[in-house]
């Protein structure tokens, strides 16, 4: 067991007593003076609940426990601590839902919360995660690489699932930010203030209960590499914004109710299928399944629709027109002046908006089939 004493030292900065086998409670008198910066009990088989005198460790940045046996709800008061950066309570009984509402600005500088492989329920930590201003500001003026601790002294290590690997962080980047709510029950939609986490380089929800459909607002994610969605009740298509994400290297979202085309392009393009088994809705590629794609079928839409949208015949005899004019008098400028920018500029906008038309059009069609 774990001598109740150490939690009673008030000048010790470092308790890492990780992957050992050490049982019974947790130290359970942390004094109001003491020092400490890192709490890594993690790997053991230390039971609950978890020590309400954990408050007073104002200093604390990094605290560990995963991998035990501890039985107990979420400790929600631990976002009072000021300087906590990163939280993994990842694999023990814990229980209840999570919610922060309690606390005024609860954990400001969290950066790595990782509660996946436990018994939550209830919708996801909005409450919670509305208030992780560690994900949404990360001090990009800092030059070069930092790294939380900054001493030599000790170094902060981490262990995380990333990209479907189990990882340690030896040394922990200020920058590495993941929320990591696998294998729990969660329920409810997908919050759209997710997509504030601007910061964001890992998310994984998979394994829960999530219902609703994926939100627009994860397209924001701009930093995120890895995104796992797996086993969920998510229904409704994949949003095209998703394409956005240019550091995405890592999608699941299989074994969920989602359907209609696979959004192309960019990111989306190095996906394979396994990205997106067991939804049986999908189509188009990397999927066998192809879409019942508009460019097969003969247009569908009415003279009606064709004056509308403006691309009738006669608008597209004048488009014909207008083009050959142009290329003549491009012909004939480059020739004699050699300068033609301001005309390419006009025949590109000309050429942007067939475009655009063409695209509008073919959106009227998808909506109409469906
Ligand atoms: C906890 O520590 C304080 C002093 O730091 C002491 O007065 C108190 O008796 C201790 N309580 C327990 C339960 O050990
Ligand atoms: C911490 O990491 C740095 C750089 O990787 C290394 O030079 C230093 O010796 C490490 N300190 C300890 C205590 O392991
Ligand atoms: C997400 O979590 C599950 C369960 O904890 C794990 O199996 C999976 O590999 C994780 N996904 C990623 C992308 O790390
Ligand atoms: C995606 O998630 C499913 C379900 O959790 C899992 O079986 C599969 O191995 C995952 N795919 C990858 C590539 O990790
Ligand atoms: C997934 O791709 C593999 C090889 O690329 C192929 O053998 C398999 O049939 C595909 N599965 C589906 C469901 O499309």
């Amino acid at each position: 067991m774990i001598p109740q004493c150490l939690a009673t030292l008030t000048s010790l900065l470092v308790l890492d007593l990780q992957m050992n086998n050490l049982y019974g409670s947790m130290p359970r008198n942390f004094s109001k003076e003491n020092q400490f910066k890192t709490i890594k009990l993690n790997g053991n088989r230390l039971e609950g609940p978890l020590p309400q005198s954990l408050a007073h460790c104002k200093n604390l940045e990094v605290l560990d426990l995963g991998d035990n046996i501890i039985e107990d709800v979420f400790p929600s008061w631990l976002g009072i601590l000021p300087e906590l950066q990163v939280l993994s309570l990842r694999s023990n009984k814990l229980y209840g839902t999570i919610t922060c509402s309690s606390i005024r600005y609860p954990f400001l500088k969290l950066r790595i919360f990782d509660v996946s492989n436990n018994n939550f329920n209830g919708p996801l930590p909005t409450s919670c995660i509305k208030n992780f201003q560690g994900m949404m500001n990360v001090n990009d003026n800092q030059l070069g690489l930092q790294y939380l601790d900054k001493s030599s002294i000790y170094n902060d290590s981490v262990v995380v699932i990333m990209k479907g690997f189990s990882m340690e962080l030896t040394r922990i980047l200020t920058t590495f930010t993941t929320i990591d709510l696998s294998n729990n029950m969660f329920e409810g939609e997908i919050p759209q203030v997710i997509g504030d986490l601007k910061f964001l380089k890992g998310l994984n929800l998979s394994n829960n209960g999530i219902t609703g459909t994926i939100p627009q607002s994860l397209s924001y994610l701009r930093n995120l590499e890895w995104l796992d969605l797996s086993r969920n009740q998510l229904r409704g298509e994949i949003p095209m914004a998703l394409t956005k994400l240019n550091f995405l290297s890592f999608l699941n979202l299989s074994q969920n109710h989602l359907e209609g085309m696979i959004p192309k392009g960019q990111q989306f393009d190095t996906f394979g299928n396994e990205s997106y088994e067991g939804n049986t809705m999908l189509c188009g590629l990397p999927l066998s399944k192809s879409c019942k794609n508009d460019e097969d079928r003969p247009p569908l839409s009415t003279s009606e629709d064709e004056e509308e949208s403006g691309f009738g015949w006669k608008a597209v005899a004048i488009g014909y027109a207008c083009g050959a004019i142009s290329g003549l008098l491009l012909g004939h400028n480059v020739f004699f002046f050699g300068k033609p920018e301001w005309l390419a500029r006009l025949v590109e906008q000309m050429f942007n908006l067939r475009l655009k038309r063409t695209n509008n059009r073919a959106g009227a069609n998808r909506r109409r089939m469906n």
